[in-house]
Formats: structure tokens, sequence, C-alpha cells
């Protein structure tokens, strides 16, 4: 009796967990790439760089916003910021926001 619920419960976690596994994968890539330049925990370890651990989740979404649209003009930020989706950036924003400041 107990196995006769397996395959609906099986099929529900294989069609639920490539959808979250690609979410994560595609927040974590980013993140390396911001890494090169902001530092793994937000903290810039050059001074032309700004440090965004910390900052405002709805501040760094805006500035997000603002670079990938040209209206903060900055190469390598518009660059990035053209490569994440609305949701990226949000979740971006709140994953720096997060990490504390230094
Ligand atoms: C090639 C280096 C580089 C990479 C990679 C990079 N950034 Fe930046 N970022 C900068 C620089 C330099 C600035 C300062 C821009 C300016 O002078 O206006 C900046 C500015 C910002 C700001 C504005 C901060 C503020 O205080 O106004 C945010 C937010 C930000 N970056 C987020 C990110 C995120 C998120 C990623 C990864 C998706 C990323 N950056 C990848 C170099 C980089």
């Amino acid at each position: 009796m107990r196995f006769l619920n397996l395959p609906p419960l099986l099929a529900l976690y294989f069609a639920v967990t490539p959808a979250l596994a690609l979410d994560k994968t595609q927040k974590d890539d980013l993140i390396v790439q911001c890494a090169a330049c902001h530092g793994a925990d937000g903290i810039a370890r050059d001074a032309e760089t700004p440090d965004i651990a910390g900052q405002h989740d709805v501040y760094l979404y805006n500035q997000l916003k603002a670079f990938a649209s040209g209206k903060r003009p900055h190469k390598e930020m518009r660059f990035m910021g053209r490569h994440m989706t609305d949701g990226d950036m949000r979740a971006i924003a709140d994953y720096y926001a997060s990490l504390p400041k230094q």
C-alpha cells in the first residue's frame, strides 16, 4: 500500500527539482563573476570598486537596473547588467544585502 503513493511523489520531485537547480546555478554563476571584482564576500579588494556587502537590497537592485539600461553609465557593469534577468537582479541584490558589512 505505501508504495502506491510513490510514483506521483517521484514525478513531482523530478518536475520541481530541475527548475530549482537551474535557478540556483544561474545565481551562483553570477556571484562567481561578481566576486572577481567585488570580492566573494562583497568587499572589494580594489579601491575603484565599491563594497556591496550589507548595502540596502532596493539600492543594489536599482543600481543593477540603471547599469543595464545605461542610465548609470559604466562599461563592465552594463555588460553584467545586460546578462541578468529581473529575477536575477532581485536575487543578487538580496544576497549581497544579507552579507555582513566590514
Ligand atoms: C569587471 C569588474 C566588475 C564585475 C565583474 C562586476 N562589477 Fe559591479 N562594479 C564594478 C565597478 C568598477 C563599479 C563602480 C561603478 C562606477 O564607478 O559607477 C561597480 C558597481 C556596482 C554596483 C553599484 C554599487 C554602488 O555602491 O553604487 C553594484 C550594485 C554592483 N556593481 C553589483 C555587481 C554585481 C551584482 C555583479 C555580478 C553580477 C558585478 N557588480 C560585477 C566592477 C565590477
